[in-house]
């Protein structure tokens, strides 16, 4: 599991705040299904829907607003992992098997999120830069 000091950074302060929320929820669903808890990862994946798509949907917005060129494609990163995500959720609803979603967390999940705010959410970010800083004033 990584810890917040490797979670990449970019210029925008906001959106650093909501993945590092984002990587809370992926450490308590982590630590659930190392812990057997089924309820718990259950109640947790839905968390992390929640969270997940109102993270993306902020940055759909503010590049829509910024008429941001590579939106589309920024968006149908994001629309295939929640569709991902809801996948597993279903699955997991079946088998109750929590290496289901162990794997799919350090295999899937992280390693996309790191690589995702490293090339995607900075070049967004770079792009948006003044809008941001105004909205910070
Ligand atoms: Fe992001
Ligand atoms: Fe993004």
């Amino acid at each position: 599991m990584i810890t917040d000091s490797q979670l990449p950074m970019i210029p925008m302060p906001n959106l650093n705040d909501t993945h590092i929320e984002e990587m809370v929820i992926i450490k308590k669903l982590s630590e659930a299904a190392l812990d057997d808890q089924v309820e718990l990862v259950q109640k947790t994946l839905q968390e992390l829907l929640k969270y997940m798509s109102l993270h993306f949907f902020d940055e759909e917005d503010l590049m829509e607003e910024a008429l941001f060129p590579a939106l589309h494609a920024h968006k149908s990163e994001h629309d295939k992992q929640l569709h991902l995500l809801q996948t597993i959720m279903k699955e997991f609803g079946k088998i109750k098997d929590v290496s289901l979603v162990i794997s799919y967390v350090q295999d899937n999940l992280i390693p996309w999120i790191i690589r995702h705010i490293q090339t995607m959410d900075e070049t967004m970010a770079l792009y948006l830069q003044p809008e941001a800083d105004a909205q910070k004033a």
